[in-house]
């Protein structure tokens, strides 16, 4: 029997939410308001937004909610539920810094921090209390998810109007100082771009050397096609060192070369000089950037003129590319690329881990689920999970 990933409705989140925060915080007044932000999910342009790349991601249906309201004594409570328990935590906004609460209520915590101190709102304290249709660990932007509902929610108590695209671009790198220096996980912008920035049945091109972010028609469904995910789940982290290891030679050569990788004439022979003991690895990583940033750029084209089948092909090499050069795929994740046909199939997100996406026809649907269940099982792999993903809304108020 394949299984497939639940998903509530806006108004059951919303219900939810409400109600954990009766009984989490059962003498502090009635919330705000119920806030929401979705995962994504990337179409193509992996581990290069920290090079000056470009990504399509799209914002998913699922979601974190948040039901919010403001305290006056510079206190933040939280209390979240997951996997079936309630996780709590408290911090006072004064005391968020660098490195610290380095737990997942540093997602919390250190988005308030980071927006307050870049100007985009002002705060004195919250109560929060979080549920999530997002799975965590799956390469889906839970932690980006977390981020941006708490992100809009204080603007909107902050200003009392919803944020514009501007604001919600400030917004962003608040999310993403709130990951790398608050949590500890080095990634870059894309997940709390898409996660703020998507619209219903749009797709996002995101293009990090310039800033500029597109809304583009991704009307698969008038070719009959969709887009379903597999969640290996393996488990990943990415405040471990696997992502920060190849994070770590792409600001190298970066550094090194005073400006983004797509900037750098002859980037691959460049990065060879950086490190000469790792002349290959340096190589084989920044092919992987090259490559990747042209492949993510003729995929918006063939996007553009609803070429899905050069879209499909691209998917495939950038998988290649993950697993041969940039080598953070993983035995699920190249099991399920490989039992889904390859053709329209990638990995999606940091790696180590987490979901492979597949590009195909609406009629196969289920039988891909099979055979990449089916390989799985034979493999002694956990079990994957599914789910046929849409573009939904980016962050927002629920009610
Ligand atoms: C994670 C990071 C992103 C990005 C991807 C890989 O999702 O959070 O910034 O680097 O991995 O494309």
């Amino acid at each position: 029997m394949l299984k497939w990933i639940d998903t509530r409705s806006e108004q059951e989140i919303a219900t939810a939410a409400r109600a954990l925060y009766s009984s989490a915080f059962p003498d502090a007044p009635e919330p705000a308001g119920v806030w929401a932000a979705p995962g994504r999910v990337n179409l193509i342009g992996e581990h290069i937004d920290y090079a000056g790349g470009a990504s399509i991601p799209f914002a998913l249906e699922q979601n974190t909610a948040v039901a919010v309201a403001p305290r006056s004594d510079g206190l933040i409570r939280i209390a979240s539920e997951y996997d079936g328990s309630i996780a709590h935590a408290e911090a006072p906004l004064a005391d968020v810094r660098s490195g610290y609460p380095a737990d997942w209520s540093g997602y919390v915590a250190g988005t308030i921090w980071a927006a307050t101190a870049a100007g985009a709102l002002h705060c004195t304290g919250l109560d929060i209390a979080i549920v999530s249709d997002v799975p965590v660990g799956s390469g889906l932007s839970s932690s980006a998810a977390l981020e941006c509902s708490v992100a809009v929610a204080a603007y909107e108590l902050s200003h009392g109007h919803v944020p514009d695209d501007a604001a919600r671009a400030q917004l962003a790198q608040a999310c993403i100082r709130a990951e790398n220096e608050v949590v500890g996980a080095s990634t870059g912008g894309l997940d709390q771009n898409a996660s703020l920035l998507g619209q219903r049945g749009k797709a996002l091109f995101l293009d990090f050397s310039t800033g500029a972010v597109e809304r583009v028609p991704f009307n698969i469904e008038a070719q009959d096609m969709v887009l379903l995910i597999a969640d290996t789940n393996a488990p990943h982290t990415l405040s471990d060192g696997q992502y920060a290891s190849r994070r770590g030679i792409i600001d190298a050569v970066q550094s090194a070369a005073g400006c983004s990788i797509r900037e750098i004439p002859n980037a691959v022979d460049f990065a060879a000089t950086v490190d000469p003991a790792e002349a290959e690895l340096y190589r084989h990583r920044v092919r992987h950037v090259v490559e990747e940033t042209n492949r993510t750029l003729d995929a918006a084209t063939a996007l553009a003129s609803s070429d899905l089948d050069t879209f499909r092909r691209l998917m495939r090499e950038s998988h290649i590319s993950l697993r041969e050069l940039y080598e953070v795929t993983t035995p699920e994740l190249d099991s399920a690329f490989t039992a889904a046909g390859e053709l329209g199939a990638r990995m999606t997100g940091g790696g180590f881990g987490g979901a492979v996406i597949a590009l195909i026809p609406q009629s196969s649907v289920e039988s891909t689920a099979q055979a990449i269940h089916d390989a799985a099982v034979s493999r002694s792999f956990p079990e994957p999970t599914f789910l046929v993903a849409r573009p939904g809304e980016g962050a927002r108020r629920l009610s």
